[in-house]
């Protein structure tokens, strides 16, 4: 099988598929982040085009709708008919189905495969894929797609796996920025970061997500598992999701203002709990966050 996108995400999720000893083909735009994994035993392909070649199976993970969209074009082209392409980007709707009419054209079968997790649960093991497409199509890759991730939701036969992604990612959003202003509140008033973030992971708002980001914060890193601008970019998806769905989200619109706060404020590249950085300098300021 092959992997086209070796970002935070891709790597994580390569390594665990040559750990798992499934012969991998690798592409990446840079093509030093695919030379590492040849030493831990993947082949490493010049071109999307190159890859599809020698391959049945394409992941790809890549940032956004014009990475995926320029790259599943490329794979389609170049496909034999009856490849399978599976994408696990955070893509628009739009764009999938774009994306799922070429595929159907040229006889590729396509599965949306968002998933939820960061590369952390990619590498122990637990992470989760929305899926929807055909189900014959998941039936044919589905020993790859639980060799990554073992919890597997499959949401329907079209773009359904898209929105079930943007509706989740919009709530991790919304999460670290209520656990930003927890602590923000604390460590203002007293209270030690460690203490607040104890009594936080085994309280009822304890969810997974808080026990993710309790060691990096606890160690003052804010090196990205998932960029703010990323970020940022999903919930411009929800956005525009909303819109196409004729329904208003006043804590997405809030989100989409306080992320950009964020990245005007140089996080851009950082870890998107640098929400709680910029509250903090915000609130030190007096800058209100809008
Ligand atoms: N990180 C997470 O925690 C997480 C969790 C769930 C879902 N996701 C989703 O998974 C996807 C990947 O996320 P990530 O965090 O791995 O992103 P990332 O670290 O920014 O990696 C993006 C990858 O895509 C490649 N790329 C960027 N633009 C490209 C283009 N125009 N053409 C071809 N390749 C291109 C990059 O190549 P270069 O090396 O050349 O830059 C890089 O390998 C995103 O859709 C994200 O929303 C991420």
């Amino acid at each position: 099988m092959g992997l086209i996108g070796l970002g935070n995400m891709g790597t994580a999720i390569a390594e665990r598929l040559l750990d798992a000893g499934f012969p991998l083909v690798v592409n990446n735009r840079t093509p030093e982040k695919a030379e590492v994994l040849e030493a831990r035993g993947a082949v490493v392909a010049t071109t999307p085009e190159d890859l599809v070649g020698q391959v049945d199976v394409v992941l790809t993970s890549l940032p956004d709708d014009e990475a995926f969209e320029a790259v599943a074009e490329r794979v389609v082209s170049a496909a034999r008919p009856g490849t399978v392409l599976v994408d696990m980007s955070t893509v628009s709707p739009a764009v999938s189905a774009r994306v799922a009419s070429l595929a159907e054209a040229a006889s590729v079968d396509y599965l949306r495969a968002p998933v939820s997790g960061n590369p952390t649960v990619v590498r122990a093991g637990t992470l989760s894929f929305i899926v929807s497409g055909p189900r014959k199509t998941f039936e044919r890759v589905e020993p790859v797609v639980r060799a990554i991730g073992p919890t597997v939701h499959h949401v329907g036969d079209g773009e359904q796996a898209r929105i079930v992604k943007l509706a989740i990612n919009s709530m991790i959003a919304a999460l670290a920025q209520a656990m930003s202003e927890a602590l923000v509140l604390a460590e203002a008033a007293g209270v030690s970061r460690a203490a607040l973030l104890e009594v936080m992971g085994s309280s009822a708002a304890g969810a997974p997500f808080v026990k993710y980001k309790t060691e990096p914060l606890l160690r003052d890193d804010f090196s990205a598992t998932f960029t703010t601008a990323l970020m940022e970019k999903d919930i411009d998806l929800v956005l525009d999701a909303a819109d196409e769905a004729g329904v208003v989200l006043p804590l997405a619109r809030q989100m989409k203002a306080l992320l950009r706060a964020t990245i005007e404020a140089g996080y851009a590249d950082d870890d998107f709990m640098a929400l709680y950085l910029h509250l903090r300098s915000a609130s030190a300021t007096e800058e209100a966050v809008r």
